[in-house]
């Protein structure tokens, strides 16, 4: 099977029912992608396909032939890196953990909302769980970031 990783074309040989996540970590080594809970509940499995955040626990290598995935290692560009910066400058992972997959949910968000409201950063963004809950710093680095994009 084909893709589109991180910018590169990848040939993958695995059994198209095999979950994205267990790709990315355990045949490809991208551990950036973690595994939480498994059952698309978390957030914290979060990776771009074609664009969109998807979970890569409930998605099957079978689902992204020819299609463009993003993992935390490649997400480059003008709005990862002022995500990327907001995230240093307001301090906001803990364990860091879920961290990953909030920075790539928070990318996605602000590549189709440049200027999001609390109300919306709340919605983009609840999908995605924090146990050390650092839920007002993500989203003060998502207002930060959104000016940064804006200014
Ligand atoms: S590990 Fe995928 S949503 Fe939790
Ligand atoms: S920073 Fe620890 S789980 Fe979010």
């Amino acid at each position: 099977m084909r893709i589109t990783l991180n910018g590169q074309t990848r040939e993958i040989e695995a059994d198209p029912d095999k979950p994205l996540l267990w790709i990315l970590r355990d045949d490809l080594g991208l551990v950036g992608t973690k595994y939480g809970c498994g059952q698309a509940l978390c957030g914290a499995c979060t990776v771009h396909v074609d664009g969109q955040a998807v979970r890569a626990c409930q998605t099957s290598i079978g689902d992204v032939i020819d299609r463009a995935v993003v993992t935390i290692e490649g997400a480059f560009g003008r709005v990862a890196e002022v995500v990327e910066a907001s995230w240093t400058k307001l301090d906001v992972p803990q364990c860091g953990y879920c961290q990953p997959g909030q920075v790539m949910a928070a990318i996605g968000l602000l590549n189709t909302n440049r200027k999001p409201s609390d109300a919306e950063i709340d919605d983009a963004m609840s999908g995605n769980l924090c146990r050390c809950n650092t839920y007002q710093r993500i989203r003060a680095a998502i207002h930060e970031a959104a000016r940064v994009l804006g200014a």
